[in-house]
C-alpha cells in the first residue's frame, strides 16, 4: 500500500528571503495560484509579523487560494502568534508554524538560555497558538545540529501540548543524508505520541545534500517535506519541489505519492524564475534547460535508436511540450492571452493590451516568441513606474575601435545626456550613465544569460549594484545585450533612489 506525503512549499516564504527575489503581492498571488494548480498541500505564504507587506500578502493569499492549507510563520513569541492569526483570518484552512531554536548554539548564544527553559517556550508557543488554530506546526530550529536526545524530548513535549506537525530543519544544511535520516527514525522510533503528529522535513542545500537528506527523511518515516520551487532559499537554497516530486515519481517502488501534477513543474518554475527575477542554472536537475538536451553524439545516437537509452523522464511529464505553441507578429491578444494564462497569469485588459504592444515590437525583432519571452514580457511591468528611464542609448564599440557610449535619461519628466569612453560598450554606457547620477555605486555582481536560444534571442541581465553600504538587486532584457545591461543598472538606481 502506498504512503502519502504531504508537500508544504515554502517558496513565498523561505525562498522569498532571498535578497532580490522580493516580490509584491499580486505577484504572490499569481504564484500562490499555480502551486494550487501544481497540486501543494500548503502553502506557507509568509512570516506576518516581520513586515506589513508579509501580514497583507497572507491576508490576500489566503483570500485567493481554497484547496491548500495556508501557513504563517511566526517565533515562539505571543505577539508574532496574534499577528499570524489575524493575517489568517480569511484562510479556508490554515495552520500557524511556531518554533524556537534548540542546538546548543542556538541556547547558549541565540538565547542566552537552558535546554529546560527551550522546552519550556516551545510548549507555551504551541499552546498559545492553539487557543487561535487547531492545525499548529512546531518548528525546532537547527534541528540537524541538535543532539537526537534533546531533540525527541522537544518533539514529545510539542505533541504533547497539541502539535499536529513536528519540524525538523536542517537550518545551516550541515547533516549527512545518512545522519538525517537516523534522525528521523530515531524520533519516530523515541517519542511517545509520535502517531499523534507528522514529522516534516525542511533542509538546506549548503553542501548540495538538501534534496538528499529529504529524501532520507521520508524514507525514514518524514510524512511532510518542506520545499521550494526551483530550490530557491537563502543561500544555497532549500530542497528542491520539482527533483522531489520527480524522485518519487521515478522511483514508484518507494510507494510514496503526492499530489503533485508533474506536468504542471516547467510552466510553475518559469513563473518563478521570471517573477523573482532568479535564473534557473542551465544544468539544474529537472528544470534547467539542459536536462533533458543530448549533446554527445553517442547520447543522441541512443536517444534515436530508443529514448529510455539516456532519459529517464518524458519531457511531457514535467509539461514540457515540443509541439508548444511558438507566438509570431501574427498572433492575436487572444493567444497572448491564452499563452499567459497557461503559466497561471491573467491580466486586466489594459495591462494585457500594454503586454501585447510589447509582445509586438518583440516579434518584429526575433521571429519565434517563446513562452519565457512573453512571460519576461509580462514581468517587466516594474520599470514603468520608476522615475529614471533610459530615453536612448548609443553605443560604438568594435575591434580595435575605443567603445564610446552617449546616453540620455529622463529624471523625473527632465532629460539629461552624456557621453563617456570604457574598456567595452557597457563599461563606456555605465560611465555615461555615471556621469548623469553621481553618486558613489559599484557594480557587484552582472550576469548576462540568453533566454533561448539564436542569435536575435533576448539577453536577460542581472546586476547587483552596492551603494551607501547597501546591495541592490536590478533586471533588465533586451534583444541587445548592452540596452539590457544598461536598463538592469537604471533598474538598482531606481531602488535605491525611492
Ligand atoms: O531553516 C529553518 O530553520 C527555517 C525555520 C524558520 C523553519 O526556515
Ligand atoms: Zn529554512
Amino acid at each position: 500500500m502506498s504512503s502519502r506525503l504531504y508537500i508544504f512549499d515554502t517558496t513565498l516564504r523561505d525562498g522569498e528571503q532571498v535578497p532580490g527575489c522580493q516580490l509584491n503581492t499580486v505577484e504572490k498571488i499569481q504564484v500562490a495560484k499555480q502551486l494550487e494548480k501544481l497540486g501543494v498541500d500548503v502553502i506557507e505564504a509568509g512570516f506576518p509579523i516581520s513586515s506589513p507587506g508579509d501580514f497583507q500578502s497572507v491576508i490576500e493569499i489566503s483570500k485567493a487560494v481554497t484547496w491548500p492549507t495556508i501557513c504563517a510563520l511566526t517565533r515562539a513569541v505571543e505577539k508574532d502568534i496574534d499577528c499570524a492569526a489575524e493575517a489568517l483570518a480569511y484562510a479556508k484552512h490554515k495552520r500557524i508554524h511556531t518554533g524556537i531554536g534548540t542546538s546548543d548554539m542556538h541556547i547558549k548564544y541565540k538565547f542566552n538560555s537552558t535546554r529546560e527553559e527551550i522546552i519550556e517556550r516551545a510548549v507555551a508557543a504551541v499552546k498559545y497558538a492553539k487557543r487561535y488554530v487547531e492545525d499548529v506546526e512546531f518548528y525546532a530550529e537547527d534541528a540537524g545540529r541538535t543532539e537526537n536526545e534533546y531533540l525527541a524530548r522537544v518533539v514529545e513535549a510539542v505533541i504533547k501540548a497539541g502539535a499536529t506537525v513536528v519540524n525538523i530543519p536542517d537550518t545551516t544544511g550541515y547533516c549527512l543524508p545518512s545522519e538525517y535520516g537516523a534522525k528521523i527514525r530515531y524520533l519516530m522510533e523515541h517519542v511517545d505520541g509520535i502517531d499523534h503528529a507528522i514529522l516534516s522535513t525542511h533542509c538546506h542545500n549548503d553542501l548540495g545534500m538538501a534534496t538528499a537528506c529529504t529524501l532520507e527523511g521520508v524514507i525514514n518515516g518524514a510524512r511532510q517535506v518542506e520545499v521550494t520551487i526551483n530550490g530557491i532559499g537563502e543561500r544555497a537554497g532549500n530542497t528542491s519541489e520539482e527533483e522531489i516530486a520527480m524522485i518519487l515519481k521515478c522511483h514508484s517502488h518507494l510507494g510514496i505519492e503526492t499530489n503533485i501534477n508533474t506536468q504542471r513543474i516547467a510552466a510553475t518554475s518559469r513563473m518563478i524564475s521570471s517573477l523573482m527575477n532568479m535564473p534557473v542554472q542551465p544544468n539544474k536537475a529537472i528544470v534547467g534547460r539542459n536536462a533533458f538536451a543530448h549533446s554527445s553524439g553517442i547520447h543522441q545516437d541512443g536517444v534515436l535508436k530508443n529514448v529510455q537509452t539516456y532519459e529517464i523522464i518524458d519531457p511531457k511529464d514535467i509539461g514540457i511540450d515540443d509541439n508548444a505553441i511558438i507566438l509570431t507578429a501574427r498572433s492575436g491578444h487572444a493567444a497572448l492571452k491564452h499563452r499567459l494564462e497557461v503559466h497561471g497569469i491573467q491580466l486586466d485588459p489594459e495591462r494585457l493590451d500594454k503586454v501585447y504592444q510589447d509582445f509586438l515590437r518583440l516579434a518584429d525583432k526575433k521571429k519565434e516568441v517563446t513562452d519565457d519571452d512573453i512571460l519576461m514580457l509580462a514581468g517587466a511591468d516594474r520599470a514603468e513606474s520608476r522615475s529614471i528611464k533610459i530615453v536612448n542609448l548609443q553605443v560604438t564599440g568594435g575591434v580595435g575601435i575605443r567603445p564610446v557610449a552617449a546616453i540620455t535619461l529622463d529624471i523625473a519628466g527632465e532629460e539629461f545626456s552624456a557621453a563617456a569612453e570604457g574598456n567595452g560598450p557597457v563599461d563606456a554606457a555605465i560611465n555615461a550613465l555615471k556621469q548623469i547620477i553621481r553618486r558613489k555605486m559599484t557594480l557587484k555582481e552582472f550576469t548576462i544569460q540568453a533566454i533561448n536560444r539564436g542569435s536575435n534571442d533576448v539577453g536577460k541581465v542581472h546586476m547587483q549594484v552596492e551603494h551607501d553600504g547597501h546591495l541592490y538587486y536590478g533586471f533588465g532584457a533586451s534583444t541587445d545585450i548592452i540596452a539590457a545591461s544598461v536598463e538592469a543598472y537604471v533598474d538598482c538606481i531606481n531602488k535605491f533612489r525611492k
